[in-house]
This record gives C-alpha cells, sequence and structure tokens, in this order.
C-alpha cells in the first residue's frame, strides 16, 4: 500500500495530525503538500504533546523522512524555530528535506496578511495572519520568491526589487519595506536551508517506484480549499486529494487510499458559514468538552453537529476510500445526538451541497436525532466495547457520509484509537 492521502473532511482540525503518526514506524516518507504554518497539528506521545505547524507529523516517527513539497509556503523564521523546539525535545529533525519549488512567506507578506484584512473590516476572512493568502497570490501572480531564489543572490534582489514596487504602493510610510533589508533577511538563512534541499519530486516519485510507503499529509480541510471550499472564506491553497498530487510532483495514479479525517461533531476557525453552528449553550459545552481552541492562533473555535451534506461533498470531491472519525468520546453524556442530513434553503430540502455561496449562508440545517451514551469510552480498544448507542452513531455516520469508518479516536493519545480496518496493509 504505498500512497496514502491523508485530508481534513471538515473546515480544519479535525485531528490529521494524530492520524498521520497514526500510522507508525511503516511509513518511509511524510509529506506536507499544501499551506504553510497556518496550520496546527497536535500529536500526543507517551502523554506528550506536540504542536506541529510547518513540518509534517511523520518528523516524530523514527526513521520516516519528512518532506515539504512545492506546494507548501515556507516561513523560514518558523521553520528553524520548530526544528529547534524539536530537536530540543529530543527529536531527530535531520531527515528533513524541503522542495527547492516551495514558496517564501517572507516577513512583507505577514504584514500584508493584516492590511488586506484591515482594508476587508466586516468582511475580513479572520486569516490565522501567517501571510498564506498573500503568498499564494504572489506565486500565481509570479512574483513569488522560491526556496532556490536563496542560492542566487543576484537574482534573489531583482526579485525583492520587483515585488516590493508592489507592495511598497499599498503600505503606509512607516510600513514601507526596503529591498536590502528583505534580501539580507533571508539570505542570512540561505547556509541552513541549503542541505535541507532535494529535488523532491524525483526522490518521492523513486521511493515509491521502490515500493515505500508514501503519505500525503493535508493541512486545512475540503470547506477550506479555495477551489471546493465556502469561498472567499477560505484558504488559499489546495487542500483536497488532488492537491497531493500538484503540492508534491506525484501523478494521481500513483494514489492508493484517500483517507478523510472527521470529527464526530463539527468545529470551525474564522468566518464564513457554517449551518450547524451552536451559538448557545451546546456550543459552549462542545467547546469545553472537545477542548476547541486553536493550535496556532488559540481562538476559541466555533462549534455544531456533524453536517453529513458536508461529509458527502468530501467524500466526493476527495474520491475518499476511508473516513477516521475523531472525538467520539467527546460526545459521552449527551441524551440525544443531532446530526444534519440535509439543508433547507428557501424552503427546499437539499441534500448535496449547495454550488451558490448565497444559499449555503442561509442553509438550516434537518436533523435526525441518534440516543447518546453516558459512558466514558476513552480506554475503549475495540469496536464491540463501545456502548450499542455509539456503535450506531458511527455506523449511522458511516452511511450519511457514505464512505466506510475505518477507525475512531476515542481520546488525544496515539493509542486511544480502534481500528476497525487498518489503513496500510501489513
Ligand atoms: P489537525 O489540525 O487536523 O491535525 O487537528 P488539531 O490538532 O488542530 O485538533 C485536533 C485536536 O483533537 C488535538 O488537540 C488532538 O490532540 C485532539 N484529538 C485528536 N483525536 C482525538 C480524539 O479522538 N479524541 C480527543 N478527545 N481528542 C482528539
Ligand atoms: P489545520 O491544518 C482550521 C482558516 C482560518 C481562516 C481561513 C484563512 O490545523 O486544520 P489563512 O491564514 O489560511 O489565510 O486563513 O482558514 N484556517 C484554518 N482553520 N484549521 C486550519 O489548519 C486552518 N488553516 C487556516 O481560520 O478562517
Ligand atoms: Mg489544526
Amino acid at each position: 500500500m504505498p500512497a496514502l492521502v491523508i485530508v481534513g473532511a471538515q473546515w480544519g482540525d479535525e485531528g490529521k495530525g494524530k492520524a498521520s503518526d497514526q500510522l507508525g514506524t511503516e511509513v518511509d516518507y511524510v509529506v506536507k503538500f499544501n499551506g504553510g504554518n497556518n496550520a496546527g497539528h497536535t500529536v500526543v506521545v507517551d502523554g506528550e504533546k506536540f504542536a506541529l505547524h510547518l513540518l509534517p507529523a511523520g518528523i516524530l516517527t523514527p526513521g520516516c523522512t519528512p518532506v515539504i513539497g512545492n506546494g507548501v509556503v515556507v516561513d523560514l523564521e518558523v521553520l528553524f524555530s520548530e526544528i529547534a523546539d524539536l530537536e530540543s525535545r529530543g527529536i531527530d529533525t535531520s531527515k528533513l528535506r524541503i522542495s527547492s519549488n516551495a514558496h517564501i512567506i517572507p516577513s512583507y507578506n505577514r504584514r500584508m496578511d493584516a492590511v488586506n484584512e484591515r482594508l476587508l473590516g466586516k468582511r475580513k476572512i479572520g486569516t490565522t495572519g501567517r501571510g498564506i493568502g498573500p503568498t499564494y497570490a504572489d506565486k500565481m501572480n509570479r512574483i513569488g520568491l522560491r526556496i532556490q531564489d536563496l542560492f542566487d543572490p543576484s537574482i534573489l534582489r531583482q526579485k525583492v526589487e520587483g515585488v516590493l514596487a508592489q507592495k511598497n504602493l499599498l503600505l503606509n510610510e512607516e510600513e514601507k519595506f526596503s529591498v536590502a533589508e528583505i534580501t539580507e533577511e533571508l539570505l542570512a538563512y540561505a547556509p541552513r536551508v541549503r542541505p535541507l534541499v532535494m529535488n523532491t519530486t524525483v526522490e518521492l516519485n523513486q521511493a515509491l517506484d521502490a515500493g515505500k510507503t508514501v503519505v500525503f499529509e493535508a493541512g486545512q480541510a475540503v470547506m477550506l480549499d479555495i477551489d471546493h471550499g465556502t469561498y472567499p472564506f477560505v484558504t488559499s491553497s489546495s487542500c483536497t486529494a488532488a492537491g497531493a498530487c500538484t503540492g508534491s510532483g506525484v501523478g494521481p495514479r500513483r494514489i492508493d487510499k484517500v483517507i478523510g479525517v472527521a470529527k464526530a461533531y463539527l468545529t470551525r476557525v474564522g468566518e464564513g458559514p457554517f449551518p450547524t453552528e451552536l451559538l448557545g449553550e451546546e456550543g459552549d459545552w462542545l467547546r469545553e468538552q472537545g477542548g476547541e481552541y486553536g493550535v496556532t492562533t488559540g481562538r476559541p473555535r466555533r462549534c455544531g453537529w456533524y453536517d453529513s451534506v458536508v461529509a458527502r461533498y468530501a467524500t466526493m470531491v476527495n474520491s475518499l476510500t476511508d473516513i477516521v472519525l475523531t472525538k467520539l468520546d467527546v460526545l459521552s453524556g449527551l441524551e440525544k445526538i443531532p446530526v444534519c442530513v440535509a439543508y433547507e434553503i428557501d424552503g427546499k430540502r437539499v441534500a448535496e451541497m449547495p454550488d451558490s455561496q448565497s444559499d449555503m449562508h442561509h442553509a438550516k440545517p434537518i436533523y435526525e436525532y441518534f440516543p447518546g451514551w453516558q459512558e466514558d469510552i476513552s480506554q475503549c480498544c475495540t469496536f464491540a466495547e463501545l456502548p450499542a448507542t455509539a456503535q450506531s452513531y458511527v455506523q449511522a455516520l458511516e452511511e450519511l457520509s457514505a464512505c466506510h469508518i475505518s477507525s475512531i479516536g476515542v481520546g488525544p493519545g496515539r493509542e486511544q484509537t480502534i481500528v476497525r480496518t487498518p489503513l496500510l496493509d501489513k
């Protein structure tokens, strides 16, 4: 089973980091293929918590080669501080490799992110403020800076001159950037970046030829995808399974499995439509039970019930072969659990994701109710050990999501996972 893609099946923070880490020592490569340090992936190993932003979760697996693919945007300061933090905690990061085609997030794009949000005012996206949008915009506009530019100071300077001529037009006098300052700042990283750089496209394709196991770990999720999410309230990259191909240089025929990670309920950070959002006490209860505060920005996450319209859409857009359901333990203690089965839009029942964004803003959830359970399930190791009502809830989600649920998370720890069907053939 050589190539698996892990994607978010909702609005992010589903537990992709844990799912990726879970695959364990049989994995040879873990590739981050989109986004940057807007992601926050949590992995808990023997009670110790790691919050990864730019680095893929595979970095915690001994022997695994972590790769930052061409589709990623890299903040160099964050890269080296994350490496230093992991090294200080005894994690060997020496195998990390970075594509020379990955784009750099220069400091001016963090400022541009803030400026864009300020100018949008009430219509702001609620970004993570990490410079993600402006850096992808520069990439598409062909004025981006790539990792390989660090090794040619004269080209780098010319590119910085060109891009700052545009950026500075939008900034107040005291906010403007100088070419020398930016060029020097970036060149200072060059000696440390050079040993990490590799033609990752060739490396990954050769690894697959040799029968190695490669996991592609997405940041964000289908509903935040630039093409398939709730535009404009999305991130700026391709977070779906197709993004694994463009963001790494591996063709679609090489992908064997696509695993969607979904919470047993739903959360969202930032602005934008969220039909099953709970604004009152129920939402507060879910937030506290589930510890729903952002890993990257610390913002409280918006909480709501499982939305099977979103899940079916995730299954379709990503060709999901499996769902990894997470945080089932959080729902213990409820009498009944609502699940959104369809939307009501302008008086009509709609079971598919609406094409029109304005319909999505008006969508009201239609719920079916499933009996809850009172037991603490965090120590359950098999499906049969779960209370009967929890089993029925999982089976209902499976049917409504149009995809097999392969494993069920009952706690944040590596071992707190009920495996129904192994994702990797042994
Ligand atoms: P990611 O961005 O998709 O990797 O997810 P985050 O790390 O942002 O958020 C998921 C949170 O849920 C983290 O705090 C995880 O440690 C935690 N988590 C993952 N799976 C489970 C689970 O099955 N049960 C519980 N209680 N927590 C989980
Ligand atoms: P992981 O990988 C949840 C959201 C932001 C904002 C929008 C755009 O941990 O699941 P950006 O800074 O990317 O331009 O922000 O996307 N967002 C996330 N929400 N999880 C994430 O990553 C996110 N990355 C970005 O809150 O609404
Ligand atoms: Mg996260």
